[in-house]
C-alpha cells in the first residue's frame, strides 16, 4: 500500500539516495542474477581490518565495554584523537575539543545540522563527495557549488572561492585527498585559499581529511590549520578510521574544533545516535595508538593500482585520465565520447548514459560524474585486486573502441 499523501517529510524530498550506494547495489543485484560483474563503484578498501585492531575489539567485549558511552566518545579515544592531531598534523587540540560519531558521515551531519539556518550557504567545490550537498539541504542550507576543471587538476582556485563567498556563506566544505578525483593540495595551494578565507571572518571551514594517509609518490599531506592557524577558531578538522585502517563497517568518525561547536554537535547526537558503538571506539583507540606499519603497505599497493588504472585508461579511445596524488579513485573525462553510439544504437548523451551502457555491455560498474556534480566524467574506485582492475580496464578499452 502506498504511504498516505503528505506523510513523508518535505526535507526528504530535497535529497536523493546516495548514488554510489545505488550503483553498488545495482552491480550486486546483477551479480546475484548470474552476470559477470566487476564492481568499481564502492568507496571502501578491499583489505581486511588489521588483526591488532580486531583483537582490541574482542578484548573490549570481554572486558564488558558494552554499555552506553559518553556522547562525545570514551575519554581514551578522545585522548588518542588529540594525540593523533598533535603527532601527525601538529595541531594542539585538547581532548575536550574532540568528538566521536558513528562514521565520518555523521560528523558532517552533526556539524551542519547543528549550525545551519534556512538560507545559510554552504560552499561545495565540485566534483564533490555525494553527501555534502544533500546533508546541507537536509539541514535547510543552500549548497553553493563551485565547479573545478580537469585543467586545474580539479582543485579549487582562490579566485573562484573568493567569488562564491557572500554574506550568507556559513561553511566551506573542503576535502583532500578528494573523493571522487584523488586531487590533493600542496602547502602553497592551501595558503592561497586560506588567504582568501582570512579576508572573510564569517566563513567556517569543514576540512574532510578522511583520506589523509592515502597519498602516493612521496606527496606530503598538509591540513588547512597547519598552513593557517589563524583559522583555528572557525575550522572543524574531520577525519576517521574508515579508509586508512580498512574499518568502514565499524562506523567511527572523529573531529576536533572549537569547544562550543563540539558541545552543539554533542547536543544533537544526544538526541539521535547517543554514541558511536562502544566496541568500535575501543578498536579505534588501538587503530590510532597502535602500530601504523601497515599504512605504508596499503599505500604501496594502492599506488601500484593507481598507476595501472591511469595507464590503461589513457590507452582507451576517447578517455583522458589525470593521475591523482591520493585517495583510491580516478576521475577520467569522457568528453570525447559524448554523442557517440553503442553497438546497440544507444546514443551516449551524458555520463549517466555512459555508465549504464558500460555496465550493460561489459559488466563494469562505475559511477557517473553527474552524481558528483561535474560532467562528463566517471569515477573508478581502484580499491580492488590488480587482476580485476586489469580485466575491467580491458573491458573499458574494448567498449570505448566499439563506439561509433
Ligand atoms: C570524502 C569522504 N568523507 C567522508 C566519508 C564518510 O566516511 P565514513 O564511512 O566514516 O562515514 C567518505 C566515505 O566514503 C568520504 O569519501
Amino acid at each position: 500500500m502506498p504511504l498516505p499523501k503528505g506523510f513523508l517529510a518535505e526535507s526528504l524530498g530535497r535529497i536523493q539516495p546516495s548514488p554510489t550506494i545505488a550503483m553498488t547495489s545495482k552491480a550486486r543485484e546483477l551479480k546475484a542474477a548470474g552476470r559477470d560483474v566487476i564492481g568499481l563503484a564502492a568507496g571502501e578498501p578491499d583489505f581486511d581490518t588489521p588483526d591488532n585492531i580486531k583483537e582490541a575489539a574482542i578484548r573490549a567485549i570481554q572486558a564488558g565495554h558494552t554499555k552506553y558511552t559518553a556522547v562525545e566518545g570514551i575519554p581514551e579515544l578522545r585522548a588518542a584523537i588529540a594525540a593523533k592531531f598533535k603527532r601527525e598534523n601538529h595541531l594542539d587540540y585538547k581532548p575536550a575539543q574532540t568528538f566521536v560519531a558513528p562514521g565520518g558521515k555523521t560528523i558532517i551531519y552533526n556539524a551542519l545540522l547543528a549550525t545551519l539556518n534556512p538560507g545559510d550557504e554552504v560552499i561545495v567545490p565540485a566534483p564533490y563527495w555525494v553527501s555534502y550537498p544533500d546533508i546541507a539541504l537536509l539541514g535547510g542550507g543552500k549548497p553553493v557549488v563551485i565547479e573545478t576543471t580537469l585543467e586545474h587538476g580539479f582543485r579549487l582556485t582562490p579566485e573562484a572561492l573568493d567569488k562564491a563567498i557572500t554574506p550568507k556563506t556559513k561553511w566551506l566544505i573542503f576535502n583532500q585527498p578528494s573523493n571522487p578525483t584523488g586531487a590533493c593540495y600542496t602547502r602553497d595551494q592551501l595558503k592561497a585559499l586560506t588567504d582568501v578565507l582570512m579576508k572573510h571572518p564569517h566563513v567556517w571551514v569543514l576540512t574532510d581529511d578522511m583520506y589523509e594517509h592515502l597519498v602516493y609518490g612521496g606527496f606530503k599531506f598538509t591540513t588547512i590549520l597547519e598552513v593557517e592557524p589563524g583559522l583555528t577558531e572557525r575550522t572543524l578538522t574531520m577525519n576517521g578510521v574508515s579508509k586508512a585502517y580498512a574499518m568502514t563497517g565499524w562506523r567511527i568518525g572523529y573531529c576536533a574544533g572549537p569547544e562550543d561547536l563540539i558541545k552543539a554537535m554533542a547536543k544533537l547526537q544526544s538526541q539521535s545516535a547517543t554514541n558511536a558503538t562502544s566496541i568500535s571506539q575501543w578498536a579505534a583507540v588501538e587503530a590510532l595508538n597502535g602500530p601504523q606499519d601497515f599504512i605504508p603497505k596499503f599505500q604501496k599497493i594502492f599506488e601500484e593500482r593507481r598507476d595501472l588504472v591511469v595507464s590503461m585508461l589513457n590507452q582507451a579511445t576517447g578517455i583522458e585520465c589525470p593521475k591523482p596524488e591520493g585517495a583510491f579513485y580516478v576521475y577520467p573525462s569522457i568528453r570525447k565520447l559524448i554523442g557517440k553510439k553503442t553497438h546497440a544504437g544507444k546514443v551516449i548523451a551524458t555520463d549517466g548514459d555512459f555508465a549504464n551502457a558500460l555496465l550493460e555491455t561489459t559488466g563494469v560498474a562505475v559511477v557517473h560524474g553527474a552524481a558528483f556534480g561535474l560532467s562528463p566524467f566517471f569515477r573508478i574506485s581502484y580499491a580492488t585486486s590488480n587482476k580485476l582492475l586489469e580485466e575491467a580496464c580491458q573491458r573499458i578499452q574494448r567498449f570505448t573502441a566499439s563506439l561509433s
